[in-house]
């Protein structure tokens, strides 16, 4: 269902790990749509080499950046626009990593350090992206910048632990630089929450399997899954929603506006 809504548009796009990453999605659907990119992903996630499929099947260049490291950013940008012969229409924030949730570590007891990461990876580092494009003017008139959120943001999910906050900020972020992007560059900055996801990231998160079902079950639509997520990204990015901006846009089924449902009633009953 290509319609060539982003013909002409050149792009960046993060997070790409393995063929189950939102942002491999958002990758082949960007293609498809006649978008040319490039990838771009933490020099340590490289490694593990999948990300050169998506790469030569895209006819993308691959630009390692650290998205904590303003000199990688400025690098990718800088690099992007040089590869892609412009400044950039979209960017593609699909980043996310807390140490305490790798290491199973409490909410109440936090390690700070660690706290301080997960921070800097899934929250700051959309503002380091956007700081980097911004100093070079990197980003055309009209452009969309997305970032990749979650529902714990607005509400308290028990097994989300520092991640809730990061996605906290990360929104607050899109509403705070959405505001000067969109008044200096009528750059648009919109975050997208997603249904839970099976992914890398995703089942990295304690009892995530479980919730999964939950969630399925809440929303009157089912789970979003990574395809339709790539499918609301590419609108994000198209002329089509060039007056959207500082949004926290809910991609989930229809979950996050439903009280109860009768499956989740009905594991309940008598
Ligand atoms: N999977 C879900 O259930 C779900 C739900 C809502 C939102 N999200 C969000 O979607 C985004 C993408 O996650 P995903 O589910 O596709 O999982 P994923 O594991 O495939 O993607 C996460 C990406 O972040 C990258 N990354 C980590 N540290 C980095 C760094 N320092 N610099 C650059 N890149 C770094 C990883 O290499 C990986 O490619 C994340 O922001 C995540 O929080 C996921």
């Amino acid at each position: 269902m290509a319609n060539n809504l982003l013909k002409g548009k050149r792009g960046i796009i993060s997070g790409a790990l393995d063929s189950n990453s939102i942002a491999w999605k958002v990758a082949e659907r960007a293609h498809e749509e006649g978008a040319v990119f490039t990838l771009t992903n933490a020099p340590i996630a490289m490694r593990m080499g999948e990300i050169n499929k998506l790469a030569e099947k895209t006819g993308s260049t691959i630009i390692p950046a650290d998205a904590t490291n303003m000199e990688e950013l400025t690098n990718l940008f800088s690099k992007s626009t040089e590869t892609l012969g412009g400044k950039v229409d979209f960017v593609l924030h699909s980043i996310g990593m807390s140490p305490n949730v790798r290491k199973n570590i409490p909410y109440a007891e936090l390690n700070y350090d660690f706290y301080a990461k997960s921070i800097d990876v899934s929250a700051m580092s959309f503002h380091k992206m956007m700081s980097a494009a911004w100093k070079l003017d990197a980003i055309n008139e009209g452009g969309s910048v997305v970032g990749l959120s979650y529902i714990a943001a607005q509400r308290a999910y028990s097994f989300y632990n520092d991640m809730a906050d990061a996605k906290a900020m990360l929104e607050s972020i899109a509403r705070s630089f959405g505001y000067h992007y969109g008044k200096a560059k009528k750059v648009r900055v919109n975050t997208v929450s997603q249904s839970p996801t099976k992914t890398t990231a995703g089942s990295g998160i304690k009892g995530f399997e479980d919730f999964f079902n939950y969630a399925q079950d809440m929303s009157p639509l089912g789970n979003a899954s990574a395809e339709s997520c790539a499918d609301f990204c590419i609108m994000l990015f198209s002329d089509l929603s060039r007056m959207v901006t500082m949004q926290n846009l809910y991609h989930d089924g229809g979950y996050s506006m439903t009280g109860v449902s009768n499956e989740i009633m009905a594991k309940f009953g008598k």
